[in-house]
């Protein structure tokens, strides 16, 4: 199968313009040794230009933590996918769990932003995940089957093909808790399994699924090495060289 695994890292609201383009400087460095993964990063959306003409001589791939479904227009606060492509953006992070829980994103928000994404020509890294509740009360594939066709509706299957969907359980989210690897690849196997059901196989097999929560240096081999777990989204362990470089160097 030819996944060519995805290393991403989420800076979230950290690191000033400055630091931001140091730490992408170095770490882009780092990413173009390999030619058998890719790196993106998401900075905050003020330090995007700045990184962009920092690394746009590399392979890196930027991203927004968040797009607009509109193009433009009176949306205050939002930031649309051609102004991002300005910038050198090619990725989007959408319907990240802090999104959904913290600023209330529902499902059908995330289903306009993704529409709004690849219609400006931004790659979606979709992010779904069960909170700790609904994992104990086994709710986790009823919750992830849900927000996977909520977030997905009318997509094409040509859409789909273009996305990177990122399992992030919220329970496993900058708490140190990461799933182990065999909940991971239970649940990208399942996830998997859906695009199955709802498109072709060629689409099942070529999306790739991202995991996130807490991956760290010391766990991200393991995972890695999963059937279906094609990549991480790393949140806390992406703000230092030291230890995205050791997962973007995963074995
Ligand atoms: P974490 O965050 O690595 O700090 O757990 C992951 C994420 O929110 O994408």
């Amino acid at each position: 199968m030819s996944r060519k695994p995805l290393i991403a890292g989420n800076w979230k609201m950290h690191l000033s313009v400055a630091q931001a383009v140091e730490l992408a400087r170095g770490l882009a460095a780092e990413a173009d040794k390999h030619q058998d993964r890719e790196v993106m990063l998401a900075p905050a959306f003020i330090a995007l230009d700045a990184v962009h003409k920092a690394i746009s001589d590399s392979k890196t791939f930027l991203a927004a933590q968040n797009v607009a479904w509109a193009e433009e227009g009176a949306f205050t606060g939002e930031v649309s996918a051609p102004m991002l492509r300005d910038v050198g953006v090619a990725m989007a992070i959408i319907g990240h769990s802090e999104r959904r829980q913290i600023f209330g994103e529902d499902d059908a928000m995330i289903n306009r932003r993704i529409h709004g994404a690849l219609a400006g020509g931004i790659i979606p890294v979709f992010c779904i995940g069960e909170t700790l509740e609904q994992r104990e009360a086994e709710q986790t594939f009823k919750v992830l089957e849900g927000q996977l066709s909520a977030g997905l509706a009318d997509c094409t299957a040509e859409m789909v093909a273009r996305m990177v969907i990122a399992y992030e359980p919220v329970w496993a989210i900058g708490t140190g808790k990461t799933a182990s690897k065999e909940q991971a690849q239970e649940v990208h196997g399942y996830i998997r399994q859906l695009l199955l059901q709802k498109y072709e196989k060629k689409v099942a097999e070529a999306v790739r699924i991202v995991y996130g929560g807490s991956v760290k240096p010391d766990n991200v081999d393991a995972l890695m090495a999963q059937a279906d777990i094609d990549g991480a989204l790393v949140g806390g362990a992406a703000l230092k060289f030291e230890s995205f470089a050791r997962i973007i160097n995963f074995k």
